[in-house]
């Protein structure tokens, strides 16, 4: 299954792609995580060290080089099969497999962000982020997680076809869920209409009925254990909370299941 996080900056769409593939991988499933964020925080939150993520593919000019203009041809469909293996990293598991279950295999794909802002060399890149993300959407039959600074839109809209389910993210504020309601209509007139409401940090109160917001929706409450450690630790991983998180995720992925 391929999940998409996506919503408004800072509500927690990493934190709860991170805690979900490390759900998938102690109940002993493989799972590709994929940062297409600016921001580049996927893996530290999954407790990889800084200095242990690989560059991400946006700035790998000599990739680009040999893909997209292999040759001496813009090549915008570039064979890319071998660069999920090649480039990811494995994650380890951030607590204990589930008893009696072998663990999956989690792996970090450090993509950054596509963008539709064109020109130069950063438009080849974004040609090879896209082609790189279209493969392991639609022929990879794995769990895969993508998390993503905006909306699916960016994806594309041969790749949003094959993701399987959108998570949108918000905290309970108003500003927060009309960009979440963005997401959601956009994606649906994508066709990517398998959709539920994370709302993170909520402390009680209902979301407003806004058109684009998916009906369905969850509640993270503030994480005491998180806020207690972020300050020192970038790990959201192995929190005290965590049996209960591990509830929140079961029911996110019950509900988005086919
Ligand atoms: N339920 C929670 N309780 C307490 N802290 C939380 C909770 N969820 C997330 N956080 C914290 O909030 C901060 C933002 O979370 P996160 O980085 O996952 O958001 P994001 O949507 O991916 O942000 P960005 O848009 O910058 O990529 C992090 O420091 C994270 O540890
Ligand atoms: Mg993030």
């Amino acid at each position: 299954m391929k999940i998409a996080f996506a919503g408004k900056g800072g509500v927690g769409k990493t934190s709860l792609a991170a805690w979900t593939a490390d759900w998938l991988a102690r109940n002993g499933k493989n799972v590709w995580l994929v940062d297409a964020d600016t921001a580049l925080s996927l893996g530290q939150a999954s407790g990889v060290a800084l200095d242990q993520l690989p560059q991400p593919l946006i700035q790998r000019e000599d990739l680009v080089r040999e893909r997209i203009h292999a040759g001496g041809f813009l090549n915008l469909n570039p064979d890319v099969g071998d660069l999920p293996e090649e480039l990811a990293v494995d994650v380890p598991l951030g607590g204990e497999p589930v008893a009696g279950m072998a663990p999956g295999r989690k792996r970090l794909l450090v993509m950054g962000a596509v963008t539709n802002a064109g020109g130069g060399c950063a438009c080849d890149a974004n040609a090879l982020l896209k082609a790189l993300l279209a493969h392991i959407v639609m022929d990879r039959d794995e769990w895969v997680l993508v998390d993503i600074e905006a909306g699916v839109e960016h994806l594309g809209r041969g790749t949003v076809t094959h993701v399987d389910g959108l998570v949108i993210v918000s905290e309970p504020s108003m500003r927060s869920l009309q960009t979440g309601a963005e997401v959601g209509r956009m994606a649906s007139d994508l066709g990517l209409t398998n959709q539920a409401l994370v709302l993170n940090r909520h402390a009680g109160g209902q979301p407003p009925d806004l058109d684009g917001l998916p009906e369905w929706s969850l509640s993270i409450p503030p994480l005491n254990g998180l806020v207690g450690r972020q300050m020192t630790d970038a790990s959201v991983l192995s929190l005290p909370e965590v049996d209960r998180l591990d509830g929140y995720i079961e029911e996110l992925l019950s509900r988005l299941s086919p």
